[in-house]
């Protein structure tokens, strides 16, 4: 076969319409991005794309970081990516010890992604609820408006009907209970209950800041009734609500917290912080995962949670996000097509007329990446790292693709 090469234009419409041989999971955008400088992404055209989604909560530290270059480079000099779970290696307890440091923890399981981490929740909190209950005691129960992954246990706690239905059955005893008191109040059944899981704030489900009173009297209830308390926040921690825990805001400490996309700056990691009282019932053989908490994914992840709880990009993220929610009010009011608008820190929800993903389509002509979360609302996830200038610069490009 000849190779024939095409004008680089010619070659990114081509790029969109051929079909690759990964498998059709996702319904990828055209853009091909070969670099990251900073807050940008870069397209195979030279297209620069100012990064409002992180992609997707992930790259809180933007792109090309020395820091993260740095101790990538230094793992890779010791000659140690991987060793398995069956020996010692100083990284990855470092890491588990600076968790536990600085949260409510006191010990940490490591594993590979989000889904991962709150099914190892699931297994702890039952394990953990065989030993104060009865065998019944089993059940997860999940929110209306919850995302907490793709696999069978943290996909049956997930609240999306197209995501779920091709599916079933799904893992048993798992269910979605309504964001309301009352009915949680019934379905928390002290008897049949093992754990309850809450995103601090809802990410994928449109951006939803829980309650603080709320948040307070789930904690009430489920330590009445010992109901392990897990907060997921995969999407809202480590410094995207301006704190490091997004539990550190409403001061409702819980007894489980899980962790991933930022936590090892971009390299596939998840955690599972556990309290005292679970972690004395889990046992050897419990629970594993070959890569989990790695060399170097916990040499980087260690780099990058001393970069996310330095006080002062925390102190920028509450301030730079009051402001960008005051400045995303204004946009909404101006402009007439937006409803309302949710968020904290440096995750924003604008419900929208139209279908989100016409916006977020628009955006890439304009050179902004931005998300949706839900049919009708358009999500706002930059680096934590993106300065006032950047952020006024995205919000005229996002003014302008609301009114378009
Ligand atoms: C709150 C929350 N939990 C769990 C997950 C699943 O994480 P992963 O895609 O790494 O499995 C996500 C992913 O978007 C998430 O936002």
């Amino acid at each position: 076969m000849t190779a024939v090469t095409l004008p680089i234009e010619e070659q990114a419409v081509v790029a969109a319409a051929v079909e690759t041989s990964l498998l059709g999971t996702y319904k990828r955008a055209p853009m091909e991005f070969v670099r990251g400088e900073g807050v940008e992404l870069i397209d195979a055209n030279g297209k620069r794309y100012l990064d409002f989604a992180s992609g997707i909560a992930v790259n809180a530290l933007g792109y090309g970081d020395a820091g993260v270059a740095r101790v990538v480079s230094e793992a890779l000099n010791n000659g140690l990516i991987h060793t398995s779970n069956l020996y010692r290696t100083p990284a990855g307890e470092q890491l588990a010890d600076k968790l536990v440091e600085c949260s409510f923890a006191s010990k940490v399981f490591f594993c590979n992604s989000g889904a991962e981490a709150n099914e190892g929740a699931f297994k702890f909190a039952r394990r953990w609820a065989r030993k104060i209950g009865t065998d019944a005691k089993v059940e997860i129960i999940a929110l209306r408006g919850s995302f907490h992954g793709r696999l069978f246990a943290s996909l049956a706690a997930t609240d999306r009907p197209s995501y779920r239905a091709p599916f079933r059955p799904l893992a048993g005893a798992v269910s979605i209970c309504e964001r309301d008191l009352s009915d949680l109040e019934t379905a928390l059944d002290e008897e049949t209950v093992a754990a309850l899981i809450v995103e601090p704030v809802q990410g994928e489900g449109g951006v939803r800041v829980l309650d603080d009173a709320f948040l307070e009297t789930l904690r009430t209830l489920t330590s009445k009734r010992e109901i392990a308390l897990i907060f997921d926040e995969i999407q809202c921690g480590l410094g995207r609500t301006g704190h490091l825990f997004a539990y550190e805001k409403s001061g409702v400490v819980p007894d489980m917290l899980t962790l991933a996309k930022p936590l090892a700056g971009g390299l596939p990691m998840g955690a599972v912080l556990v309290s005292e009282e679970i972690a004395a019932t889990i046992q050897s053989g419990d629970h594993g995962t070959t890569f989990g908490g790695g060399p170097l994914v916990s040499a980087v992840a260690a780099h990058v949670l001393e970069r996310l709880s330095n006080p002062a990009l925390l102190e920028s993220v509450r301030e730079n996000g009051a402001w960008l929610g005051a400045q995303l009010d204004a946009i909404a009011r101006r402009s007439g097509k937006v409803r309302a608008i949710r968020g904290i820190g440096f995750i924003w929800g604008l419900d929208v007329l139209e279908p989100a993903g016409d916006i977020v389509k628009r955006g890439w002509d304009e050179g902004i990446l931005t998300l949706t979360a839900g049919e009708h609302t358009l999500r706002l996830l930059p680096p934590l790292t993106m300065d006032r200038d950047d952020l006024v610069r995205g919000l005229s490009i996002i003014e302008k693709i609301i009114a378009q």
